[in-house]
Parts: C-alpha cells; structure tokens; sequence
C-alpha cells in the first residue's frame, strides 16, 4: 500500500471524510493499535495543521502518552486531572474553545489556546483518549466532534482486550 496522504482542499466536512476513508484502508491493513494510532495521528495532524495531535492510553490509575505529533508533550495524567483525565473520568468528550477557562487544564504548551478530547471506548469501557491543540481560540466544533468519534470508534476496534495494560 502507498503511504501517501490525500488531503481535501474542501470544508473541514470534506477534509474529515477523505482522511476517514483512508484510516479506514489503514485499518484495514494493520489491526496493531500502536501502529494504526501513530498512523492516524499522523494523517490528522497532516490534514489539518494542529498544534498537537495524539493519544494518550490508560493504564492503571493515569492516561499514559501515546502516540503524536507535535511538541514535547507530558507523559502521564491522572484521572481526572486536566482535560484528559476529566474525559476519562467523566466518560464524555469535551470540547474547549479557551484553555485558560478550562479549571485545572495542563498546558503542555503555551501556545496551546483551544483543544478537544474524544476518549476512545470498548463498551462502557474507556482505553485511552484521543487529544487534539490548536493555536487558535475555538477551534474544534460539530464536525469535529462527530468525525473524531468515528475515528475512535475504529481505532478501538483494533483494541485486545487480552492485551490491555501491555501497549
Ligand atoms: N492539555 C491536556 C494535556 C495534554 S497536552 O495538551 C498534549 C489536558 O489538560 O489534559
């Protein structure tokens, strides 16, 4: 297969719905989770320009780094700390037009102004978190929200649940 991204020139819509047909032919061709994650944050990073764009995978009682792109990042978040670690808590996504806003958020980088995290579920249960900065204020939105919870949903098929705990 050809490692080579396309990227829409179109909406942000357009954008997310050709980068998902190509995770999806990623998925396709790999089932390992670390792989097909540092692939995806790669594509999204690439497609869209962010500031930061990762993974971070719970192990134990903290979200631990995983794979990303972008600036030196902070390797591990307790639960319920930050904006990480409250989507993990709280099971939910959160979007955050201004981080200076956000209660306890963790500033990796100061150049960070607004961020989205979607966790990445099995069921009911939550193996990791995908995070994503922006330079500018209120940058994430709907469409974000619903095609990163695409995303997710076919990264965590890749999960083992054998493995969990081993990444
Ligand atoms: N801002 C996040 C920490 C991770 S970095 O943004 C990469 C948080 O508050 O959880």
């Amino acid at each position: 297969m050809a490692e080579h991204l396309e990227v829409s020139q179109g909406s942000k819509k357009e954008k997310y719905e050709l980068l998902l047909k190509q995770i999806g032919l990623q998925i396709e061709n790999e089932k390992d989770t670390i792989a097909v994650m540092a692939n995806v944050a790669s594509m999204i990073h690439e497609t869209f320009g962010y500031l930061w764009t990762g993974f971070y995978l719970v192990k134990g009682d903290c979200l631990v780094l995983g794979p990303f792109q972008g600036p030196l990042a902070c390797t591990r978040i307790k639960y319920g700390k930050g904006v990480c670690g409250t989507a993990w808590k709280e099971g939910r996504d959160i979007v955050v037009d201004d981080v200076d806003k956000f209660p306890g958020h963790i500033a990796c980088s100061s150049k960070s102004k607004s961020e989205i995290v979607v966790p990445i579920k099995r069921g009911e249960e939550i193996c990791g978190v995908i995070d994503i900065d922006s330079e500018k204020i209120a940058a994430f939105d709907e469409t974000d929200l619903i095609f990163l919870r695409e995303i997710t949903d076919a990264i965590s098929d890749t999960f083992n649940p054998s493995e969990s705990n081993s990444f």
